[in-house]
Parts: structure tokens; C-alpha cells; sequence
């Protein structure tokens, strides 16, 4: 029987992402259809992992890649978006990829948490800023922002 795992995606499966996200299937099945120029799936792609509210994950059978399962968290609510790799169909893998997937995110506890502080408040600063959270841009001048992810 195949080994079948999930692991963070990381920078190098900016490619196979973007033979999934092509798959004709996928992008049949996607609400936008329109096929998904590179530079464009690039830019997405290192935005994504940057990105603190999302969660993405390649499942490999036997260390080849054979899908991916993305959590992009907005107001608590988990959206979940999944694609198996064409080869890797009609063989209940689905099912495997979107139940593993929510494992990870449960016992990963893949959670941000955000506080807003007063920018002349120094102390609440200090004091998250040791517990290893980092300053994300402010569009408000009074307000300070940090957030943890953890993962
Ligand atoms: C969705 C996806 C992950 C499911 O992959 P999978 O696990 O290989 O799915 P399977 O082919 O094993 O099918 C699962 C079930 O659906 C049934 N099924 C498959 N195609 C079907 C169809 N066209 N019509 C009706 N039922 C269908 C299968 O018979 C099976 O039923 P069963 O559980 O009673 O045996 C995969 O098809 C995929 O990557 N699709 C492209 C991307 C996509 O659609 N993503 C989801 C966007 S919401």
C-alpha cells in the first residue's frame, strides 16, 4: 500500500501548483475558469505563503506530490480549497486529502492570533512582542498590530 502523507507546502511547489491550478478539471470545477497566467500564479504563490491567515498543504504518495489542500482563514471561518492531481483520482484520495488536512490544522492548532494595541501602549508591546509575535501593517496610525501563527 502507498505511503500517503501531508506536508507544508513549501517555495518549490510553485510549479507544480501551477500544473495543478491548470488542470482543465480544476479549472472547470473553479468558479473562475479562466486559465491562470504564471507570472500572475507567482505572485499569488509567494503571497500565499506569506500570507499568516492561510494554511496549505501537498499531499505525497509514495514522496511524489498528488494534491494539495489550502485554509484561508477570514473571520474564524476556515475556506477550504483541494485538488488531487489527475493521476491521483477516482481512488477516494479526496477524502483522505480534506480529513487529513483538517487533522493538521487541529493538531497544529494552525491558528493567528491578533492583538490591536494602542501605539503609546509600550508595555502591552513589550509584552507581546517577547511572546514572538510580529508587527503586520496598521492602516490605522493610532493602532499597532501583531499577530502569531501557529504552525
Ligand atoms: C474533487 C476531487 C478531489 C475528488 O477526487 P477523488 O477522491 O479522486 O474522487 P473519486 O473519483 O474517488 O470520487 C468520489 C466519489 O464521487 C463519485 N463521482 C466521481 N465523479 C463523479 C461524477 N462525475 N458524478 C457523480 N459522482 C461522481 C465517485 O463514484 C465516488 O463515489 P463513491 O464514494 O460512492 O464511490 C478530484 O476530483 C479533483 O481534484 N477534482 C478537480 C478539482 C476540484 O474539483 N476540487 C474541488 C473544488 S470544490
Amino acid at each position: 500500500m502507498d505511503k500517503i502523507v501531508l506536508r507544508k507546502a513549501h517555495g518549490n511547489d510553485v510549479g507544480i501548483y501551477f500544473e495543478w491550478v491548470n488542470d482543465s478539471e480544476v479549472r472547470k470545477q473553479s468558479f473562475n475558469s479562466e486559465a491562470v497566467l504564471w507570472q500572475a500564479h507567482q505572485e499569488w504563490y509567494k503571497n500565499k505563503l506569506l500570507d499568516e491567515n492561510c494554511f496549505m498543504f501537498v499531499m505525497e504518495s509514495d514522496n511524489q506530490p498528488v494534491g494539495q489542500i489550502r485554509f484561508d482563514v477570514v473571520d474564524g471561518v476556515a475556506n477550504i480549497d483541494y485538488s488531487l492531481d489527475k493521476k491521483a483520482r477516482g481512488k477516494h484520495l479526496g477524502e483522505r486529502l480534506i480529513s487529513d488536512g483538517i487533522d493538521m490544522v487541529l493538531a497544529n492548532r494552525c491558528v493567528v492570533f491578533q492583538a490591536s494595541i494602542k501605539k503609546q501602549n509600550l508595555a502591552s508591546i513589550k509584552t507581546i512582542k517577547k511572546l514572538g509575535f510580529d508587527e503586520v501593517e496598521s492602516n490605522n496610525p493610532e493602532k499597532s498590530i501583531f499577530q502569531k501563527k501557529v504552525l
